[in-house]
C-alpha cells in the first residue's frame, strides 16, 4: 500500500523524506523499489521528456499521461502530480476542475502547484475537494519570464521576507507539503522550523523536512546543463551511449544476434522447402 500524508508529515522533526521525480512506469517502479517515500510526476517532464525549452507549454493531458503510468508502477510511494502552467492561473474554479481531473484520470494522491500569498485561494478550494496540495516557492520556473531567469530566490531582505509571508500562506490554506526551490540554506532552515508543512528541498540545503531531485540530473542521464545544487549519483549518459555505440557495431558486425539470442528450425523442415 501507498504512504499517506499521515506517515509522511510523522516523519517531521525526525526523519527526512527522499523524493524523485518520474514520468514513466518502469522509472516509477524501480524508484518505488528502492523505498523512495515520494514521487514526483513534475512539469519538468517539458524539458526532460518532451525536449521544450521550458515548462509554459505543458498540458493537463500530458501530467496525466505521464502520471498515469507512474502511478501504475508506485507501490508504496506517494505520488504527486504538478498543476501545469496556466491549469490554475485563471480561476479557482479551473484549478479545483484540473486537480480533479488529474487525481480522478491518474491515481494520485496530491497535486503540487507554484505560487504563495497569490495562490492560497487556489490551495484551499483544492483541500476542501479533498485532494491534498504541496505547494511550490521559492523559485518556479512556470513564472520564467516574470523572474527574468532562473535564479536564486530569498536573498534580498525583501525577498526573504516574502518566502516566509508566502509559507505562511499556504500553510493555512492548507498545503500539507511545500516545495523550497533555490533558497539561500538558512532560509530555508527558517521556514521549515516556522511551519507544520513538510518542506521539500531542491537547492534549499540539508535542513528540510525533505529533499527532491529530477532523477534525469542525479542519474547523469541528462548530459546537458545540471544546476548546481545536483549531485550526480551515477554517469547513466556514459553507461547508455557505450551499449548504444556497441549495439551499432555488433548490428554492422552481424556479431549480434548470437547463437543464443536466435531461434533454430530443424533441417528436415529446411530441406523440404526445396523439394
Ligand atoms: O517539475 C519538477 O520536477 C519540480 C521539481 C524540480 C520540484 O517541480
Ligand atoms: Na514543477
Amino acid at each position: 500500500m501507498r504512504k499517506s500524508i499521515f506517515d509522511l508529515l510523522e516523519r517531521k522533526g525526525k526523519q527526512p523524506v527522499s523524493m524523485l521525480t518520474a514520468y514513466d512506469y518502469h522509472t516509477a517502479c524501480t524508484i518505488d523499489e528502492a523505498g523512495i517515500d515520494m514521487i514526483l510526476v513534475g512539469d519538468s517532464l517539458g524539458n526532460v521528456m518532451l525536449g521544450y525549452e521550458n515548462t509554459l507549454a505543458v498540458t493537463v493531458d500530458d501530467m496525466i499521461h505521464h502520471g498515469a503510468a507512474v502511478c501504475r508502477g508506485a507501490k508504496q510511494a506517494f505520488v504527486v502530480i504538478d498543476m501545469p502552467f496556466m491549469s490554475y492561473q485563471v480561476s479557482v474554479e479551473d484549478a479545483v476542475r484540473n486537480a480533479g481531473r488529474i487525481v480522478k484520470e491518474t491515481n494520485c494522491q496530491a497535486v503540487k502547484l507554484e505560487g504563495g500569498v497569490e495562490y492560497a485561494d487556489r490551495i484551499k478550494a483544492i483541500v476542501q475537494a479533498g485532494i491534498p496540495v504541496v505547494a511550490h516557492i521559492g523559485l518556479t520556473p512556470q513564472s520564467v519570464n516574470a523572474m527574468g531567469g532562473y535564479k536564486v530566490q530569498g536573498k534580498s531582505l525583501e525577498q526573504a521576507k516574502k518566502l516566509l509571508a508566502d509559507a505562511k500562506a499556504v500553510e493555512e490554506a492548507g498545503a500539507f507539503a511545500i516545495t523550497l526551490e533555490c533558497v539561500p540554506a538558512e532560509l530555508a532552515k527558517l521556514v521549515t522550523s516556522q511551519t507544520k508543512a513538510l518542506t521539500i528541498g531542491i537547492g534549499a540545503g540539508n535542513g528540510c523536512d525533505g529533499q527532491v531531485l529530477v532523477y534525469q540530473d542525479m542519474l547523469g542521464y541528462n548530459n546537458g546543463f545540471i544546476p548546481k545544487f545536483v549531485k550526480k549519483y551515477a554517469d547513466l549518459h556514459s553507461v547508455m551511449l557505450e551499449a548504444f555505440k556497441q549495439y551499432k557495431q555488433e548490428c554492422e558486425e552481424r556479431t549480434f544476434p548470437a547463437a543464443g539470442h536466435t531461434y533454430a528450425i530443424s533441417e528436415e523442415v529446411m530441406q523440404a522447402l526445396f523439394e
